[in-house]
C-alpha cells in the first residue's frame, strides 16, 4: 500500500497542515463518540504543532471532550527540562481550556520505572475498555535510527505483544523511559508521524521502503490494520524519497 506522505517546504507549513487535519479528526471523534482520545509525541519536532494548536486552534475544539495521554516519557522528575510532559505543558496544555482531569501525564515519582509503567497502564485501562486502547489520534516522531516513541530498534520493548505500557532502557539519554507499545499504536484510528530535518532523510527512506514485519526500523512497524498513517514531512527529510510516494504540499 502506498504510504500517505505529505511533504511541506518547512516545519511551520507541515505543523499547520497537521493541526488542521487533527482538528477535523478530533471534532469527528468528539461528535461521534462524545470523546476524543489523543496520544502525544515527545521530542522537539511536535513543539510547533502544539503551539499552533494552543494559539491558533484552541477555540475550534471542544477540549472538555478531549483526553490527552503520553505516547512515551523520559524517566525524569516532573518539571525536568527533559520531560516530554513538561514540553507539552509549556507548548500546549497550559494554554488550553482543558479540564486538568483530561490530561494524563506519566507519574515518574515511582522509584522503579516498571511501577510507573504499571500505573500508567492502569490509567489507560480506566479510559479504554477492551483488549486494546483505540486512540482516535496518535502523534509520533521518528529518530534518525528509525525509533518511535521510546521503542528503539533492538530493545525488548519493540517486541512487547501483551502489555499496553512498558518501562525500557534506551541507548540515548535519558536512558530510562516509559512507553506505549507497538500494539497500542497499531490499534489507533489516525497515526500522524511528524518528521523534519535532513538527518532523518535516510531513516525515513528506509522506513517507507522496508518490509514492516521484518524492518529493523521501529517506525516501519506502525501499521494499524484498521487505521490510517499519515507522514507529515519537511522537504529536507523527504530528500531521498522516490517522488512516486510523495504528495507535495500546496504552497
Ligand atoms: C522522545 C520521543 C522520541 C522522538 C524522536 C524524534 O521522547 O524523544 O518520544 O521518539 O519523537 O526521538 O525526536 P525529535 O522530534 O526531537 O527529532
Amino acid at each position: 500500500m502506498t504510504p500517505d506522505v505529505r511533504v511541506f517546504p518547512e516545519l511551520d507549513a507541515l505543523s499547520h497542515a497537521a493541526a488542521e487535519i487533527f482538528v477535523g479528526e478530533a471534532r469527528q471523534a468528539a461528535t461521534t463518540s462524545g470523546w476524543c482520545t489523543v496520544a502525544l509525541a515527545g521530542g522537539s519536532t511536535p513543539r510547533r504543532l502544539y503551539r499552533f494548536l494552543a494559539f491558533g486552534y484552541a477555540d475550534r475544539l471542544p477540549w472538555s471532550a478531549v483526553q490527552l495521554f503520553m505516547g512515551d516519557e523520559r524517566y525524569v522528575p516532573a518539571g525536568d527540562a527533559l520531560s516530554n510532559f513538561r514540553m507539552i505543558q509549556d507548548t500546549l496544555v497550559d494554554h488550553l481550556p482543558i479540564p486538568p482531569e483530561n490530561v494524563h501525564p506519566v507519574n515518574t515519582s515511582y522509584e522503579d520505572p516498571a511501577a510507573a509503567a504499571n500505573a500508567y497502564e492502569r490509567v489507560l485501562r480506566e479510559s479504554f475498555p477492551g483488549d486494546w486502547p483505540r486512540f482516535d489520534v496518535a502523534f509520533l516522531g521518528m529518530g534518525t535510527d528509525g525509533h518511535t516513541a521510546s521503542l528503539f530498534p533492538g530493545t525488548p520493548a519493540v517486541l512487547e505483544a501483551r502489555r499496553w505500557v512498558v518501562a525500557t532502557e534506551v541507548p540515548r539519554e535519558p536512558r530510562r523511559r516509559v512507553t506505549l507499545t507497538l500494539p497500542v499504536f497499531n490499534h489507533a484510528r489516525h497515526v500522524h508521524f511528524l518528521v523534519a530535518g535532513p538527518a532523518k532523510a535516510e531513516a525515513l527512506r528506509q522506513v517507507l521502503t522496508t518490509d514492516p514485519v521484518s524492518s529493523p526500523y521501529t517506525a516501519a512497524r506502525v501499521r494499524p490494520s484498521d487505521g490510517h498513517v499519515t507522514w507529515w514531512v519537511d522537504a529536507s527529510a523527504a530528500a531521498l524519497l522516490d517522488p512516486s510516494v510523495v504528495r507535495r504540499a500546496r504552497g
